[in-house]
């Protein structure tokens, strides 16, 4: 069975046709994401985590009950047809919040989200039909819809949970870095460090981003957190880093996200100056 999962998850990250569904996508809906504040609430910035997992919850939990309280006969039906309305209406954020963390994908991810997305809509589609058929007395043909749509958000959640923890779709690409807990000497000296960029440096094994801000050297984790773009490759704006690869825009200051689509805090290394060189070390937390 997982074999059977790995193989139909590889050929839908191969079909180019989902491409020309994600471009469709990106053109209709890709410039609702141009304005920071949407993009900021929609990723799930104001979290400090991806809002897109906490809302799946929404509609797979009232849907699943509902289809429970189908099960149990028509006392039930009153409280069945409310859960089946409310996780339609909450399918709505839920399917934004995932669509903000999409646009920023490529490639395999990319297919396979627009997979996902499909599945799911697929889904709201059967269960808003479903709504419809109960009102108008169809109650066989509304669970029987609502049925079908449970099969199709399972398969949706399947390719959901691929994105995360096979692709690392929204995962915190720092997550595995050792902190350096030893104050560590960096390849570049301060008189390197310019006013108005970025730099690169390595301390021991790791690459971190070197920079100026309020006439201070800070050091902050080279790798950004979304994906794991080269921050030291990026540039200044309004006090922040920003990364080269998805413009995610970290303060200078704390590390703090400004911008999505990253959600995670920069980490942050404390910096001292020897003999005009730079050690840093992982900063303690606040
Ligand atoms: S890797 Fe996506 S914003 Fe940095």
């Amino acid at each position: 069975m997982a074999v059977a999962l790995h193989r139909l998850t590889q050929w839908i990250a191969q079909r180019p046709a989902l491409d020309k569904v994600g471009d469709t996508l990106m053109w209709v809906l890709g410039p609702t994401f141009n304005s920071r504040l949407v993009k900021n609430a929609a990723n799930g910035t104001w979290l400090g985590h991806p809002l897109h997992p906490l809302l799946v919850t929404l509609p797979i939990g009232t849907w699943a009950g509902s289809g429970l309280l189908d099960l149990l006969g028509e006392d039930n039906e009153q409280a069945a047809d409310t859960l089946l309305t409310a996780g339609v209406i909450s399918a709505l954020p839920t399917a934004m919040a995932g669509l903000a963390q999409w646009v920023d994908t490529y490639g395999p991810p990319r297919r396979i989200g627009a997979a996902h997305a499909m599945a799911n809509n697929a889904a709201l589609a059967l269960q808003l039909a479903s709504v419809v058929a109960r009102r108008q007395g169809h109650r066989g043909l509304g669970k029987g819809l609502s049925c079908a749509a449970l099969g199709l958000v399972s398969g949706a959640g399947y390719l959901g949970g691929h994105l995360s923890y096979a692709l690392g779709v929204g995962v915190d690409h720092t997550a595995f870095h050792d902190p350096l807990e030893d104050w560590t000497t960096t390849d570049v000296a301060a008189a390197a460090v310019p006013d108005d960029a970025p730099v690169t440096a390595r301390a021991g094994e790791r690459q971190i981003m070197l920079a100026r801000h309020d006439g201070e050297i800070v050091a902050y984790d080279a790798v950004c957190t979304h994906a794991g773009g080269p921050l030291g490759e990026g540039t200044i704006v309004d006090g922040c880093g920003r990364c080269p690869w998805h413009g995610s825009m970290f303060s200078l200051a704390d590390g703090s996200v400004v911008e999505a689509p990253a959600t995670t805090p920069q980490p942050r290394y404390d910096v001292r100056l020897s003999g005009g060189l730079i050690e840093v070390r992982a900063a303690l937390p606040a």
